[in-house]
């Protein structure tokens, strides 16, 4: 990589950032594309947010990620918000364009991607199970209702805020049926014979274990995903694989909100394998 007094900078405000797999996959499909930009990670406090968005004005910055925990927070120091960001409530890329700042949400787009170009998963007319109802599930949901799905069941640990989340979806797509459950409902007969599709966007890690979802309860065709991207076959996963279901891990999510966000910045479409290949040995299981 070679930095002149032309590189244009890009980059991502979080807190912490060091863990981001966001400047491995960027720079190397900048350099793929031969584009003169480099991708640096920024460690923004909280309470620097407000200064750290005018300096992206103030310095040239052409964008930036923003990521945990600004994303919703970012939104005031904005001079405009997509309608999809505004739907989720949350900014994950912005876009310096000749001084004015635009708040995009690539995550759901990058979610229906992934489950279009890995999942084969096209979702217009589908029946959805979500599993979650906070701040990734949000995201997940608008991706779906914006793609014309027929039913969306929300199932979390805590009703009030899947009960809170589907009035507030009903009131803005009123073609699709949404409905709150409570987590007894993942060993439902009813509703599961029902799902092409069983979303985990809770943050139950390895730690909590996993939704107990009764797979074998769904239609044989039902796709199985979950967001996290590491192991690539999550406990979740690896029980929905042992009922013989189809599954679909969250690295296609990551890539494709990269591969959006570069597109946002630079105006070049990027190729998804060269992102998708860079965080290989960065994913691989850990040896002990
Ligand atoms: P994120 O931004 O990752 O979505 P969040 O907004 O804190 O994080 O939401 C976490 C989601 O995981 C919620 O749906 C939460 O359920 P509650 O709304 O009942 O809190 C769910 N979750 C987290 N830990 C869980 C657990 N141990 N069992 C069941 N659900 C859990």
């Amino acid at each position: 990589m070679k930095i002149t007094g032309e590189t244009k900078v890009i980059g991502i405000f979080g807190y912490p950032v060091r863990h981001s797999l966001s400047p491995l996959m960027q720079n190397a499909a900048l350099m793929d594309l031969g584009l003169n930009y480099i991708y640096l990670p920024f460690e923004v406090r909280p309470e620097q947010l407000e200064t750290a968005i005018k300096g992206i004005r103030a310095l040239g910055i052409s964008g930036v990620n923003i990521t945990i925990p600004h994303k919703e927070k970012v939104i005031p120091f904005l001079d405009e918000v997509t309608e999809e960001a505004s739907l989720i409530g949350s900014v994950n890329t912005i876009e310096n364009k000749n001084g004015k700042l635009i708040g995009h949400n690539t995550d759901s787009m990058g979610y229906i991607r992934s489950l279009r170009e890995d999942g084969g998963f096209e979702p217009r007319g589908k029946n959805i199970l979500v599993i979650g109802a906070g701040g990734a599930a949000r995201g997940i949901i608008a991706g779906l209702s914006m793609n014309d799905v027929s039913v969306i069941f929300i199932a979390n640990r805590t009703v009030e805020k899947g009960k809170a989340l589907a009035e507030e979806f009903k009131n803005k797509f009123r073609q699709i049926n949404f409905s709150a459950l409570p987590l007894s409902s993942l060993k439902d007969p009813e509703i599961l014979s029902q799902v092409d599709l069983v979303v985990n966007a809770t943050s139950m890690g390895l730690e909590e274990g996993a939704p107990d979802v009764e797979f074998s309860l769904t239609p044989p065709h039902t796709l199985v995903s979950d967001i996290i991207y590491k192991p690539a076959v999550t406990p979740f996963l690896k029980k929905a694989q042992d009922a013989g279901r189809k599954t679909l891990g969250g690295l296609g999510m990551l890539v494709y909100q990269g591969a959006i966000s570069l597109e946002i910045w630079t105006s070049q479409k990027a190729k998804v394998e060269v992102m998708r290949n860079s965080l290989t040995p960065f994913l691989a299981p850990c040896k002990s």
